[in-house]
Formats: structure tokens, sequence, C-alpha cells
């Protein structure tokens, strides 16, 4: 392995682990290592077993089939549907007046749907989309702020049976374009605008651009707002509440295979091309169902806060599946923690008493940027359960979290997982495990995963090596949305029958396992993951450049920030302004989160002898290191210049 990371604890010698407090382990829902013990001996009996706890049309015949990897089924011939599990069941079993959601807008405006009320707005939906053509297997794209219409578009999607697509509001309009073409949406369901920090981002304006080049769509479902002044094309495009109005409040949930697509989310890899990653019904629901009760210590009467957007993974499982099909109240906020001020998510804590809060490391290191006094105006005493999801947080912001957030009482749940995996695969149970801060600690019960070295042999406590997925688990990704080759190359090319994450990871002396982040061409800035291809694709589509090369900058707050080398076209001016044209480009390619934080012109960019970039070396001179080994480049000398040029800035 060559990569480095720096923010990662990398030493033998470690503080005492922090035990489950008494009163809340005495409360857990596992308080032992039974399910560790009973997957240990049997793991497809495990997940049988949770299986169970779901509503099934018809049960299935065969846990896994595993005859044909790297495709794998599970439960198979199994029917059920996942909007009556999440919805109708919780009705029926004395939860319907219970809230499902509860919302606040950025503006302070709140809306509550019990569950009896969403189930009504789901179904209500699903006459919608009916009647505008959509049916069983149809591709619906779902471009839309952080608010409940959202959940209610992607349950409608799985009661009838179309396979929803959700693309992040903050992907640019060519994002959004890329992914609907990919995925052949029928519908897309938007927004008139989206509340910004005070400001609106046109979302439908902004669809129009996407729609320009997508013939696939054929109608537009719009939810009013932002009170956007906008365009409704005749016959194409209708308004949410219009549709709405009349529609009838009964749908009977679609009988689905338990592998029929649930959904594809698009994410980052190592091309300029997203991957479109495909999860289906059963296993995944199971998966995320389970992990959600265990990992979170489901109780009742939680007020569950999950602060991802519905546009990650993080939103589908632990926003909408993995909640919702447990019975949980979740919590659903719109905007961002420091708008209108930095105390946002603190007074939304004390005033619904949010109970558990699951939230990503970057937003932890800015809470710890900005000051305790934020936090400490606020009461937080709802507390009671923590979790860090998305990159490698490092011990000093779980401290910091343990101590202004959870006031020494809450446990935290640091969860390894990927858009791929579906679920969280390593993680503490809150009730049981020791816990080290910055370690994800053990994989999740059933779950086999090691870290193992370049030949595929589990390495040594201390040695770095990369993270695998050694058997099969129930909501992983089935394969790329129409690309199988690419599935196969990406996943399970490295070490045969072996799942390839992607990460790099060490083992400690008691087995504890610590994540240092991405081996390949991915970047993890502010938890979002970025291809370095990507970015460069949509530089190279600037018409100023010849050639460019991203990478990842450790950043304090963002764990990784974007920096670009670029070349640019004989008889083309370097300047700055070219330079702030060059990250607006990206901006639009991509969307802001993609924006390099720096742009460097240089005259060539350092490269092998074989013609690939060699971005390590880029690398450690974006972050002053050492050079290290050069002896595999072609011109030592262009590295001597783009180093200079560097240093000077
Ligand atoms: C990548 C997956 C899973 C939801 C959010 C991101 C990194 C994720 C952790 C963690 C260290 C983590 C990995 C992984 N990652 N969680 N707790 N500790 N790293 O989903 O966009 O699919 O990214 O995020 O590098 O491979 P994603």
């Amino acid at each position: 392995m060559t990569e480095k990371d720096d923010r990662n604890m990398f030493s033998e010698e470690q503080p005492q682990p922090f035990l489950p407090p008494k009163d809340f382990k005495e409360n857990a829902l596992i308080k032992d290592d039974k399910p560790y013990v009973e997957a240990e001996k049997d793991s497809l009996g495990f997940w049988a077993k949770k299986a169970e706890s779901l509503q099934w049309i018809n049960k299935w015949e065969q846990v896994l089939d595993d005859s044909n990897p790297p495709y794998f089924k599970w439960f198979v011939n199994g029917k059920l549907n996942v909007s009556a599990n999440c919805l109708d069941r919780h009705v029926e079993n004395g939860l319907a007046d219970k809230e499902a959601i509860i919302f606040e807008g950025e503006k302070g405006d709140s809306v509550i749907l019990t569950y009896r009320e969403l189930l009504a707005e789901v179904s209500k939906f699903c006459n919608v989309l009916q009647g505008l053509g959509v049916s069983r297997g149809d591709t619906v794209t779902i471009w839309m702020p952080m608010i409940p219409e959202a959940v209610v578009a992607m349950l409608a999607c799985t009661r009838i049976g179309a396979v929803h697509s959700v693309v992040f509001g903050g992907f640019s309009p060519d994002a959004l374009k890329d992914r609907i073409l990919d995925s052949k949406s029928k519908l897309l369901v938007t927004a008139d605008g989206a509340n910004r920090k005070g400001k609106v981002l046109p979302m439908k304006g902004l669809a129009e651009e996407a729609l320009e080049d997508c013939p696939s769509i054929e109608k537009v479902v719009v939810v009013e707002r932002a009170a956007r002044d906008y365009e409704l094309k005749d016959g194409r495009d209708f308004r949410w509440t219009d549709l709405m109005e009349d529609a009838d409040e009964n749908f009977s949930p679609a009988e689905m295979d338990a592998e029929d697509p649930l959904f594809i989310l698009y994410s980052s890899g190592t091309t300029g091309k997203p991957k479109g990653i495909l999860h289906t019904t059963a296993g995944y629901l199971v998966g995320v169902n389970t992990t959600h009760r265990y990992v979170f210590d489901h109780r009742k009467a939680d007020i569950y806060w999950c602060t991802a957007d519905i546009g990650w993974i993080t939103g589908h499982s632990y926003i909408v599946y993995g909640p919702l099909s447990n019975g949980s109240t979740v919590f659903m906020y719109e905007g961002t923690p420091d708008y209108p001020g930095r105390n946002r998510f603190w007074e939304l804590i004390e005033k619904y008493k949010v109970t558990v809060f699951y939230t990503a490391p970057t937003a932890i290191r800015s809470f710890m940027r900005w000051g305790t006094q934020f936090p400490e105006g606020h009461d937080l005493s709802s507390l009671r359960l923590l979790g860090s999801v998305g990159e490698p947080i490092n011990p000093e912001a779980w401290l910091w979290y343990h101590e202004h957030i959870g006031k020494n009482r809450c446990p935290i749940v640091d969860t390894w997982w990927q858009t791929e995996t579906g679920m969280i695969m390593l993680t503490p149970l809150p009730g049981v495990t020791p816990l080290k801060p910055g370690s994800v600690t053990n994989p999740f019960p059933g779950i086999e995963a090691d870290v193992v070295d370049d030949r595929g042999e589990p390495t040594e406590p201390g040695q770095r090596g990369f993270l695998v997925i050694k058997s099969p688990w129930p909501a992983m990704l089935r394969t790329l949305y129409e690309d199988h080759e690419r599935y196969e190359h990406t996943y399970w090319k490295q070490y045969p029958g072996i799942y390839f994450t992607g990460d790099g990871a060490w083992k400690d002396s008691d087995g504890y396992l610590w994540i240092m982040g991405r081996v390949d061409d991915v970047l993890n800035v502010s938890g979002h993951r970025i291809g370095t291809m990507e970015v460069e694709s949509a530089l190279v589509d600037h018409k100023s450049v010849a050639e460019a090369a991203v990478i990842g900058k450790v950043h304090e707050i963002k764990g990784h920030s974007i920096t670009a080398f670029v070349t640019l076209k004989e008889g083309v001016d370097g300047n700055e302004e070219l330079l702030n044209e060059l990250k607006s480009h990206v901006g639009k390619k991509i969307g802001a989160i993609a924006r390099p934080e720096e742009i460097f012109f240089t005259l060539e960019l350092p490269k092998t002898r074989s013609g690939k970039i060699m971005r390590r070396l880029l690398r450690d001179i974006a972050e002053q290191r050492d050079l290290g080994d050069v002896t595999t480049l072609m011109d030592p000398q262009v590295v001597a210049a783009i180093k200079d040029g560097y240093t000077e800035k």
C-alpha cells in the first residue's frame, strides 16, 4: 500500500476503552455478545431469524443462493413490499398515531406526519404516479430538498414497485442529466426551489437545464417549497399539490420479489462515470432494519435524528428504510448546522428532545472549531446515544463529541459502511462494545470482515492492509446498473471470491479495526465520495485545459479538500480569472461539493513511463512532504518545477 494518511492514530499505545455506561447497558436492547455468538455459529440462521421480524407476503425458500458468485440472491422467492413494512404494518399494530416524521424547515416551519398520515400520503402519491403512467419496474428520479415529500416519493415508488434513483439536491443540472440518462427515468420529482441558508436555489429552473437533453422523462412533478417563480410545461409538468388534492388515499402495495430492484444510487468511482449501485428488496430491508435496531439501540420513545441528506445512502438506509421499518420517530431537518446561527442543531435537539443523533466527523470538526459555547447554550440532556459515519473520525473529534455533546453519558457508535454495502458493516453495539476513540471496533454480527495484504493474507496486528468482506451479506449491492463487468472488476477481481472495499485499515492487538480511508482514486470530501477522475474530466471539459490531475489534500475540517494541477492548452494564459472560471466549471459539471479548493497551473504533470499520472507525488507536494521514491518517474525535472511553483504560492 502506498497511500499515507496522517489523520489516523497509528500506535499501540492506547488509553483505556470507554465501557457502556451502566444504566445504558441495563436498558439496552442488546446487552451481551449473544448475537455475535449466534451469528458466528450460523450466520444464515441469524439472518433468517432477523428476516422473521419483517412482514412477508410469501416466505422465502432459501436464505442465500450463492451458486453464481458474485451474483448473490437473498431470501430466494420471498415476496414482500417495502412500504407495507415501513407503514401499513405499524398502522395495523397500534402505531397509527405515532409520529413517523417530525420535520422542521430552515425557516422554522414544521410538519408532523403520523404513521397513518404518512401511509395516506404515500398511497395518494402512488395513485398520482400511476396516473402519470408509472408502473412496476419503471425508474423515477427524485431531485429534491430535504423535505417530507422526498420520503413520500421514495416510499411510493417502493409501494408501486418502481425503482427510485434519488439524486443529491446539491448536484448540478449536468450531474442530474447524466444520472437521468443512465437510469432511463420516466418521471422526475423535484421542487420549485430549495431553501439554502436564507437564499433560494431555483431547483425547477436548474432541472429544466438538465431536461433539455433527457428524452426519457415524460412527466415532472413539482413540489412547491420555496415560493419561487417557475414555469410549468403544459402536459409535462404538474404541481404536487394539484395532483395530490384529488388522489385516493388507498393503494394496495405491490407484491414484490425479494430480488426485485429497489433503488439505484449513483456513487463516484475511479473513472469519470459514476456507478449506478443497485440494491434489491428483501436483503436490503432485512439489513437496514436489523442494523438500525441494534446499532441505534432502538427504543419506542426515541426521537431519532440522522443529519444526512436523503440523496446519499445514509439518508436512504438510516433516515428512511431502517428507522421507518422499525416504527421509529424520525426527525428531519431541511437546513445546515450554521444557519441562522451556529447553534441551530443544538436548538433543534433541545426543542424536539432528540434522543439519538447520527452525524459525520466533518460536521463534528466544524462544531469543535466553532466552540463549545454553542452546545453549552442548550439543554442536550435528552440525548442518549451518538453516532458517526462517512469518514474516519480522529480521536480528538471523538473525544470532543463524547464530552461536549454526549456529556460523557452517551456511547458513540462509529459506523463504517458504503453505498455498496447498503447497511452498517463495522460498528460497536452500544450496550456491549467497549469503545476506543477513532476505531470502528468490530464487524456487525453475521459480517465477516478482515484486513489483508497484497496477496490476500490476513495482516498481523498493527500492520496496514486492505479492508475486505469475506462472505455475502443481505444488503449488499447486487450489481452496477447495466454494467456487470464493472461490478465484477471493481469489487471482485482484486481477491477472487472476496469483496474489495477500496479502504485501507489495520487491526490492533485486541482485534479492533481502524479505518485509514480510501486506497483508490476516490476522495472523501466532507464525508462525500468524489472520484478524482470525475473532477479531472470536468476540468478537461473546459476549452482551455489540456490535462488535469486531481488529488485530495488532508484538510482539518473536510477530511480531504480537492487540489487540482492543471496544464493549459498552448497559448492560454493561466491567470486568476481563468482559475476561478475553472473552479466554477467543475461546480457546474458536478456540483459545489466537487469544486476544487485550489488549482495550480503547471507546464507538465508527473507521469510514470507508462504514462500514468503520479498522484501520490502531487499529494506529497501539496502536503509538503518528502517526495519518497521517484524512480519510476519519467522526468524528475517536472516534479521539481511543480514543487517550486507550489511553494511559491
Ligand atoms: C466510504 C464510503 C456509508 C455512508 C457514507 C459514505 C468512508 C464511511 C466510515 C467510518 C471511516 C468511513 C470509507 C468508505 N467511510 N464510514 N465510520 N470510518 N471511513 O458512503 O459515499 O459510499 O463512502 O466512506 O472510505 O469506503 P460512501
